[in-house]
């Protein structure tokens, strides 16, 4: 998987062959709706909406509250790829609102010249684009997301220090902005909505991989049951989303190949009582 950061950049006149690019004019966007009071299932309602070359699909979003369905409900905070509030589905790809442009969708610009917004359905939706994240938040806080210690330091022995070459093995799972994308790509969190997932498997291996860190051991418990990594097929798609390169597919490959040593182990050990 790439570690590279993705740009999003303007496409050359090359790329575009000889047509014109697109930097404003009008596109329908369809949002799927859903009103728990009201409503057995989500249904789409379709706008007409005036775009600029700037304009991110949060701020297409932005539009509609503000001039046409002040009602409509949606998360986001930051507007720049940091708070992980914005993901949603948007023609059928896992996304973040905010780095995501209307101009992409534009048939002159190479798009299809449809965008269809929905939540995350992998969660239960709660209201329009609003999907619970409570039961990501419970698989985050299952792993023992701390450093966890055997010669814990007092204050006054200052800071754990680490070599820039230990902080290197675990920092790309560090950059994880929680916004679920990943939950959403999977098909076994599809099949399995108590599978651990992408994102809370590549926690535990961050802290697993941290020189500070003698919790693996703990970890691995919740890690080897039914539900923890081994029900991922390494279909891969959780880290061609993820907006951070966080790669959670290797993670759990890697903690696969790590939790079979903790597995012989803990057998071992049973055997011999
Ligand atoms: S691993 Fe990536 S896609 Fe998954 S929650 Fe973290 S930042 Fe989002
Ligand atoms: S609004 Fe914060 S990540 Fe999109």
């Amino acid at each position: 998987m790439s570690s590279q950061p993705k740009m999003h950049k303007p496409r050359s006149q090359t790329e575009m062959g000889t047509k014109q690019m697109a930097h404003s004019g009008h596109i329908k966007i369809t949002v799927m709706r859903y009103r728990p009071a009201q409503d057995d299932k989500p249904w789409p309602e379709t706008f007409d909406i005036a775009w600029t070359y700037d304009m991110s699909i949060l701020d297409a979003l932005g539009v509609i509250k503000d001039d046409l369905r002040p009602e409509l409900a949606y998360r986001w905070s930051c507007r720049m790829e940091v708070c992980g509030s914005c993901g949603m589905v948007i023609n059928g790809v896992p996304k973040l609102a905010c780095s995501t442009f209307v101009r992409d969708y534009v048939p002159q610009n190479g798009g299809t010249g449809e965008i269809v917004i929905g939540a995350m359905d992998n969660f239960p939706i709660e209201k329009d684009l609003i999907v619970d994240t409570q039961p990501f938040i419970e698989k985050l806080e299952s792993v023992s997301p701390y450093i966890i210690s055997k010669n814990p330091r007092a204050l006054s022995d200052k800071e754990y220090l680490q070599t820039p070459k230990q902080l290197a093995k675990y920092k790309k799972y560090t950059m994880c902005i929680n916004c679920m994308l990943c939950y959403q790509a999977c098909p076994q969190v599809g099949l399995n909505a108590d599978f651990l997932g992408p994102a809370a498997s590549a926690l535990a291996h961050r802290y697993n991989l941290d020189s500070r860190d003698d919790g693996a051991k703990i970890r691995f418990k919740m890690l080897n049951e039914e539900d923890g990594i081994w029900p991922c097929t390494f279909v891969g798609y959780c880290s061609e989303v993820c907006p951070k390169h966080v790669d959670p597919a290797g993670a759990i490959q890697q903690a696969k190949a790590q939790g079979v040593g903790y597995w012989a182990m803990d057998l071992f050990s049973k055997d011999s009582q």
